[in-house]
């Protein structure tokens, strides 16, 4: 698919799993086999680990032909919010749900009881201002625990949540109501970041002004302690709604497993942001499978996922995941690597965590500062680290095992996306030996291969499309009913614009348009898979530069300059250049000890070389004290491109570090 023909030789030893962990871990043994055996009625297990209020007829529903729609557990009715809460509340009403860490270091800690009744509170509360089943309920929120009382609360009422991140731009929140026809807003007087109060109600107020229609309702959380002017119409204070309904108990509703749940937009670094549903049932019951089977996850468990509640991750392994296991989850208003280097590990070490989850770029972030952070404090609470977002390098990899893991942690490198709604790759801990730069292999019940152009599986070591071959039960909706299956893939494949790239005509497979069989979702992903079935993702398939006519995955050429000594990360773009079409830009960050950058540029050089042939040679190499990220990670190579080419560019508010872009400009200028 690009210029290199297959993939560099793979034999890799695999890293056993560490002896330690033995016997501390849930999953014993590996059950792809006995889930292929039983496909798809093995997922009946997920399924029997919640409460259904009506027991669903039928495992998967498909079409005659086997294709879609799928309905995963057709016929069976339930509740998330109690299934999340309320079935905890005779065994474990007083252990902690939810830990929460404030900006400013303040902390909250909620049993299941006080979570069920505040959630009691606002479920009764929005239900007073007009809430029903189905409204969606749109929440602009700091990492504040009343992002997940709200959730909670709509998924109580049978109502659709559609949380948008704190940071994004009023413009932003806008174009994710309105597309989700959504009337009532929960939002906050403001929030901190970085040290700083941010005044949240009037990009909240441009927004709604924006609209086509108004609200029926925007409560307000006081997190800056300023009048929450609710005196307006139409606008009440989210503890005045608390206060008001404090002893009030909402029955909770039944809904279809094939119900929505959420809706939520993919981070996007590309094109425009896509949103995707997902259901009670289905969703339910394999986030919480998977949060037991991937990251060991038992109702003893405290774990961490840092993601904020605005990003898939902070939905399924921050939320649901964990209570629905009647486990104890940390939310933090803060992100771990934008905080007092000292911070994150002190929480680990008072709260006992033993799940920590989170991005490659903030194990960077981590490695970049040094080891003494995490040596300096107790993370023997530790046993499962974990990983999502973007490819794991060996070497942070190794980073992250040896100084938080202490060499006693599984580290587990999971692959997922927003749209699969849970983790589809991943070694098991304790089960599974972990090969550093690769994700695991297809968790039991889920199969995936490698395509080429034309849709024809790949052999090992080959480079092509990611495709996952059958249904899950977390698939977003839009995949399940064939609707809008392909929106994000499509847009990417635009961006191809090669005769490589799977053509209108291949898209019957992944659109399930073709028999049953044939189904499967191209998730635009390039990799390669090895004999053992251990998948490389190598990035994005849009995340392709074109160079004198050979086509060059920046992730690969990512790959071997941050393999150079004194290389934190690196992000490659193509600048437009008058001679030869394209120049290939490397931005790149060094380690904190790292001064002289001069002797770098040689060495860079040879690794581009040494990777990809002789042929693909730096244009520019900008040095930077940072790269422009999404919240979930992401480098923004579009925003880069952007800056490379003196375009204009769009909004940066939801960048994780908008103060880079000016930083980025003054160097490109020098
Ligand atoms: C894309 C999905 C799922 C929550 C986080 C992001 C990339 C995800 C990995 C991984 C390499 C990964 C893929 C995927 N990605 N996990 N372990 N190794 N790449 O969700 O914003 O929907 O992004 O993130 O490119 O398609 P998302």
């Amino acid at each position: 698919m690009t210029a290199s023909d297959g993939a560099p030789p793979d034999d890799r030893p695999l890293v056993p799993p560490p002896a330690a962990f033995e016997g501390r871990v849930t999953p014993t043994a590996d059950d792809r086999a006995s889930f292929d055996a039983d496909w798809p009625d093995a997922w009946a297990t997920a399924a029997d680990a919640l409460d259904w209020t009506a027991g669903y007829d039928r495992v998967l529903a498909t079409d005659a032909d086997g294709g879609p729609p799928f309905e995963w557990f057709q016929g069976g009715e339930l509740n998330a919010c109690a299934n999340c809460v309320d079935r905890h509340l005779d065994e474990r009403g007083d252990a902690v749900a939810l830990e929460w860490n404030g900006h400013l270091g303040e902390s909250r800690t909620y049993t299941y009881r006080e979570l069920h009744a505040e959630v009691n509170a606002v479920a009764a509360g929005l239900r007073d201002l007009g809430v029903n089943e189905d409204d969606v309920v749109t929440t602009y929120l700091p990492a504040v625990p009343a992002v997940v009382v709200t959730m909670l609360a709509c998924a109580r009422l049978g109502a659709v949540h559609n949380v948008v991140f704190a940071g994004f731009s009023a413009d932003a929140l806008a174009t994710r109501m309105e597309r989700a026809d959504s009337r009532y807003l929960v939002t906050s007087d403001g929030y901190y970041r970085r040290g700083e109060a941010v005044d949240q109600r009037r990009r909240a107020d441009n927004a709604t002004m924006s609209l086509s229609y108004d609200l029926d309702a925007t409560v307000v959380v006081d997190r800056l302690g300023t009048d929450p002017d609710v005196d307006r119409e139409g606008r009440y204070a989210y503890d005045d709604l608390v206060a008001a309904n404090a002893d009030a108990t909402v029955d909770p509703v039944s809904r279809a497993a094939t119900d929505p749940l959420f809706r939520i937009y993919t981070s996007g670094t590309t094109g425009e942001p896509k949103s995707v549903t997902h259901t009670t049932g289905g969703y339910l019951a394999q986030v919480a499978w998977s949060t037991e089977r991937v990251l060991d996850v038992t109702a003893d468990t405290t774990v961490w996922s840092t993601a904020d509640p605005g990003w898939i991750t902070g939905h399924s392994y921050g939320v649901y995941g964990p209570l629905a296991l009647g486990a104890t989850t940390v939310l933090t208003e803060w992100s771990p690597d934008a905080v007092d280097r000292d911070r994150p590990w002190a929480l680990v070490e008072d709260l006992d965590v033993e799940v920590f989850y989170t991005a490659p770029t903030v194990v960077r972030s981590f490695a970049k500062w040094g080891a003494e952070y995490p040596d300096r404090h107790d993370l023997s609470s530790l046993r499962v680290l974990g990983s999502v977002g973007e490819p794991f390098d060996a070497e942070t990899w190794a980073w992250y095992f040896e100084h938080v893991g202490g060499g006693d942690c599984p580290v587990v490198d999971t692959w997922w996306q927003t749209e699969t709604g849970a983790v589809l790759l991943s070694t098991l801990p304790g089960v599974d030996g972990a090969k550093p730069g690769s994700v695991g292999r297809a968790l039991a019940g889920v199969a995936v291969s490698v395509r080429d152009g034309a849709g024809d599986p790949v052999g090992p070591g080959v480079r092509g499309w990611l495709a996952v071959d059958r249904p899950w039960p977390a698939m977003a909706r839009e995949l399940a009913t064939g609707t809008a299956w392909g929106e994000r893939v499509a847009v990417e494949s635009e961006a191809l614009d090669d005769a490589d790239a799977p053509s209108d005509e291949d898209a019957g497979a992944d659109a399930g348009a073709g028999a049953g069989a044939s189904w499967w979702y191209r998730v635009g992903d390039e990799a390669t898979v090895d004999e053992a079935g251990y998948v490389t993702v190598l990035g994005r398939a849009d995340d392709v530069v074109n160079v004198d006519g050979r086509r060059f995955s920046t992730g690969e050429i990512e790959h071997a300059l941050v393999e150079v000594d004194g290389v934190a990360e690196a992000a490659v773009i193509a600048r437009d250049d008058p001679d030869s079409g394209n120049a290939l830009v490397a931005y790149v960050t060094t380690d904190d000890d790292r001064t002289d950058v001069s002797t770098l540029r040689d060495a860079l050089d040879d690794a581009v070389a040494a990777a990809i042939g002789a042929g693909a040679r730096l244009d520019q190499v900008v040095f930077t004290p940072d790269l422009p990220k999404t919240r979930s990670g992401k480098i923004m190579r579009r925003l880069l491109e952007d800056i490379a080419n003196g375009e204009s560019y769009g909004d940066t508010s939801a960048l994780r570090n908008p103060e880079v872009v000016g930083e980025l400009e003054a160097r490109h200028d020098d």
